[in-house]
């Protein structure tokens, strides 16, 4: 019994691979999005996310803020076939004010997606997620996108990447000329010219004319200069190019690259099938049980990102797990690690954009979302059989800080109840001054997004209106020496120090100058960006 649900496992792991796209807002990832949904036969129209998002009714307040704002501020999973494979897309907000969920959604994934514009390379928001993805191992496709449009050198943006994030690259493909006169890319795995015909705003499938390189039609299809420049470059990476190492790859020193433009479907069709080939399929992960084979027979996950509200009148909660092990069947019976309870997950969903789908199966690499009634937090496990925990998932570092104020003592309790809901439920981490007069908390976030959330859920599903008070801080260290090595030495220049919720110290500067500064003066404090996970 036990061999025939692991053949059953392990065929439908081999098929699946789970990613999240890293970028910067305006990169393109909305419509890499739509167009990899469109090869993968999701939709059949170009345009139809968007158009989703545009005629949304807003279900609750909630969704009438991201309404307002005209932004996402919830991810979801965008799950599709292709080729025979699943692919599960973890989408993260792509708003400029990105929070933690973010961070989180990339303890979910097993490979992640580097989306650049050609014209600006990396940028900030992309150094972010990066760092998270490299904290992780996982391995990176990077996608250079806008190339119908002018940009800088692909030489010059594979530099940066190597340069700046310590990146091997290997490009799959090659760009063929750029912004106007950009025909194409060079398939350096079939060693193929794909040039491409541009559909009606790229709302079809793109028209694709293949030739061999030595094809003597190249030359009605490409301009000399162009054909004798790609020819150029490509002896020039076989010189002086990294070779293709799938280790490398997959765990995450090398980052296989990809030129084209999403917007006119250059390219998509041959990244996602390199990516297919490329990617890592769902893996083993740390228990206390030790590393979990994905074919393991018993179902197992953890949650990674908790939804609150997302319709109002219900009190609407969903906690996202990311399956592990097993088979996940509705109606299964599972146990609940934290807190021991038995738990009937019998209200299964798995999204697609907005519109929710019941689930009756899933398999590891799948993602799931359950009905939450305050059961879950981020990190917990769930599991059958033998009993396992899975490892956390860290806080990363806040860099906004705000004392959250309380101006109606009548409230007190509905404030009181709010911060520490909320704080549970990952929306935001809290910390409290060292200096025990001042009592108010302090929230601190990744992003001002998610002082805005923290306050509008306050008010509306809490009653409790607040007052934000700046700091002037950007930096937080967790003390990983504790207590006893912050009090030995003693006050520390421009730093304030405060604790998060679990009584742990953390400095917070006012910029990395200070940081630095601090950790150059008392090498002793060891001082960390990501804090120690909780169990
Ligand atoms: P995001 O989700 O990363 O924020 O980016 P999004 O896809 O919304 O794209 C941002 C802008 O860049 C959009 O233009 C989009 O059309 C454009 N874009 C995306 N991919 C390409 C590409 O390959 N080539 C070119 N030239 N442009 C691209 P917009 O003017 O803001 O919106 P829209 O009016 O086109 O919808």
């Amino acid at each position: 019994m036990t061999t025939e649900i692991q053949t059953e496992i392990q065929a439908e792991v081999e098929r699946r691979r789970n990613f999240a796209i890293i970028s910067h807002p305006d990169a393109g990832k909305t419509t890499l999005t739509e167009k990899l949904l469109l090869y993968g036969g999701a939709i059949h129209e170009a345009g139809a996310v968007k158009v989703r998002k545009a005629q949304r009714h807003a279900t609750s307040d909630w969704m009438a803020m991201e309404q307002q704002r005209g932004i996402s501020i919830t991810s979801t999973v965008l799950q599709f076939e292709y080729n025979n494979c699943q692919i599960n897309l973890l989408d993260t907000p792509g708003h400029q004010d990105f929070s933690e969920d973010t961070y989180r959604t990339l303890a979910a994934a097993d490979n992640a997606v580097m989306l650049e514009d050609a014209a600006k390379g990396l940028e900030p928001q992309t150094r972010k997620l990066f760092e998270v993805c490299k904290m992780r191992s996982l391995p990176i496709f990077t996608f250079i996108n806008k190339m119908d449009r002018p940009g800088r050198e692909p030489l010059e943006l594979l530099d940066e990447i190597e340069k700046e994030l310590g990146l091997k690259t290997y490009p799959v493909n090659w760009p063929i000329g750029m912004g106007d006169r950009f025909k194409g890319v060079y398939d350096r795995r079939k060693k193929q010219i794909h040039l491409f015909e541009r559909s009606a705003h790229g709302s079809r499938e793109a028209l694709d004319t293949v030739l061999d390189l030595g094809d003597p039609r190249i030359e009605e299809f490409l301009d000399q200069d162009l054909y004798y420049q790609l020819k150029e470059e490509l002896e020039l990476l076989e010189e002086v190019g990294s070779e293709l190492n799938f280790d490398e790859i997959h765990s995450g020193k090398m980052t296989p690259v990809f030129f084209g433009s999403a917007m006119t479907n250059f390219g998509v069709k041959l990244f996602l099938d390199s990516f297919l080939d490329y990617a890592l399929k769902p893996g083993s992960h740390l228990s206390t049980l030790g590393d979990m084979p994905p074919e393991y027979h018993e179902f197992t996950g953890f949650v990674f990102k908790l939804q609150a509200n997302m319709d109002a009148k219900h009190r609407d909660r969903v906690a996202f797990v990311r399956v592990c092990t097993g088979k996940f069947e509705k109606d299964m019976t599972v146990n609940h690690a934290r807190t021991g309870k038995v738990i009937r997950l019998s209200r299964p969903q798995k999204l697609f954009a907005q519109e929710r789908q019941s689930i009756e199966i899933a398999y590891p690499g799948d993602v799931i979302g359950l009905n939450n009634p305050g059961v879950f937090a981020i990190g917990d496990t769930i599991y059958m059989g033998k009993k396992l925990e899975y490892e956390g998932i860290p806080c990363f570092s806040p860099e906004l800080f705000a004392y959250l104020k309380n101006p109606n003592p009548s409230k007190f309790k509905q404030f009181h109840k709010g911060v520490s809901e909320l704080r549970e439920e990952g929306a935001v981490q809290i910390m409290f001054s060292a200096d025990e007069s001042k009592r108010d908390p302090i929230l601190a976030a990744v992003g001002q997004l998610q002082f805005e959330v923290v306050q509008f859920r306050l008010q509306n599903e809490y009653g409790a209106e607040t007052l934000l008070d700046p700091l002037p801080y950007s930096v937080a260290r967790w003390v990983t020496g504790g207590w006893d090595a912050l009090n030995q030495v003693g006050r520390i220049f421009n730093a304030a120090v405060v604790k998060d919720s679990w009584n742990r110290p953390v400095l917070l500067f006012k910029n990395d100058w200070n940081c630095r500064q601090a950790e150059g003066d008392h090498p002793e404090l060891k001082l960390s960006s990501i804090a120690p996970v909780v169990s």
